[in-house]
């Protein structure tokens, strides 16, 4: 088969799936075993493909119209213009979380911080902060052992020096690890989904994103009201607490902030216009 016949193929894979676009996904699954570039299937058309080749992305294209995340597949998925190694256990980097971590890049500008990411999952926001805000020191924590394994391969992947991770239950690990800090910023994207909102979740985020990632109690509000309890005893003075939130939470965090005394608090909207960042600071 040529490269052109085998586009065509798994296309027709996954034509009609609501979550893909046939035609890039082909596109990036089979340049990413050929090793080459996206513009080489384009220009290339009619080189033939190897068998192994053939079988290999037929076989993934098949689990793919199945339900099965790209990123996952390819155990790559892009974040702040930067490459993270994926797998499953950890969540999917989103491209509004992007919007969380450009707010805080520019907050910070060239300033001297330190940072606390609570739930680090692949290490996008920790990572992404270290690599565009150099005088920054980031601190991540995470529950679960994929995560911390995950974000330390992708610290390594990208270089990055000024960024550690550290697994344990919310503040907790930093007690466990002997952390005696406090926080310019501590920022989550805490998982936030609520119990009746589980079962209609997309396919492939329900039955192959990680649900400890996911689930934030009855009203998706647990992790809100922990962290931003607990939140007060490591921030500096004037220190900000920043959420990604679910579109329709935004309200709600901001009570909770408001209850726990914070001040200044605010939302910003995502590309969709839905409320997607709550923040304040400690008074
Ligand atoms: C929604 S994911 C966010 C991942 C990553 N920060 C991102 O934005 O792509 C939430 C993360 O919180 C972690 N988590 C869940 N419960 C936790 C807890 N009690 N303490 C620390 N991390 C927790 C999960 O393992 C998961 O990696």
């Amino acid at each position: 088969m040529v490269v052109n016949e085998l586009i065509s193929k798994g296309m027709t894979l996954i034509e009609g799936k609501e979550y893909s676009n046939p035609r890039l996904e082909s596109i990036l699954v089979l340049s990413q075993l050929l090793n080459v570039d996206k513009s080489y299937i384009y220009i290339h058309g009619d080189k033939t493909v190897e068998e192994p080749v053939k079988d290999k992305f037929i076989s993934i294209m098949e689990k793919r119209a199945e339900g099965y995340p790209l990123q996952y597949l390819l155990n790559e998925g892009e974040f702040m213009g930067l490459c993270f190694y994926i797998e499953e256990g950890v969540l999917i980097p989103r491209p509004d979380t992007e919007i969380l971590v450009q707010f805080i890049i520019d907050y910070i500008k060239n300033q001297d911080m330190n940072v606390l990411d609570i739930g680090v999952g692949s290490g996008a926001i920790s990572l992404s902060i270290a690599e565009y805000c150099p005088n920054t020191r980031v601190y991540g924590i995470d529950i679960e052992d994929i995560p911390i394994k995950i974000a330390n391969l992708n610290k390594e992947k990208l270089k990055i020096s000024n960024a550690d991770f550290f697994q344990g239950d919310l503040f907790k690990a930093l007690e466990d690890h002997n952390i005696d800090e406090k926080f310019h910023i501590i920022v989550s994207n805490p998982p936030y989904i609520k119990t009746r909102d589980i079962e209609d979740l997309q396919v492939e985020v329900k039955d192959h994103e990680p649900l400890i990632a996911l689930y934030g109690g009855e009203d998706g509000l647990d992790f809100y009201r922990k962290i931003s309890k607990g939140a007060l005893d490591y921030l500096r003075h004037k220190g900000m607490l920043i959420y990604e939130i679910g579109y329709d939470q935004g309200s709600q965090v901001m009570d909770i902030l408001y209850k726990e005394g914070f001040e200044n608090i605010s939302i910003l909207k995502d590309y969709q216009g839905h409320d997607r960042i709550v923040y304040g600071f400690k008074g």
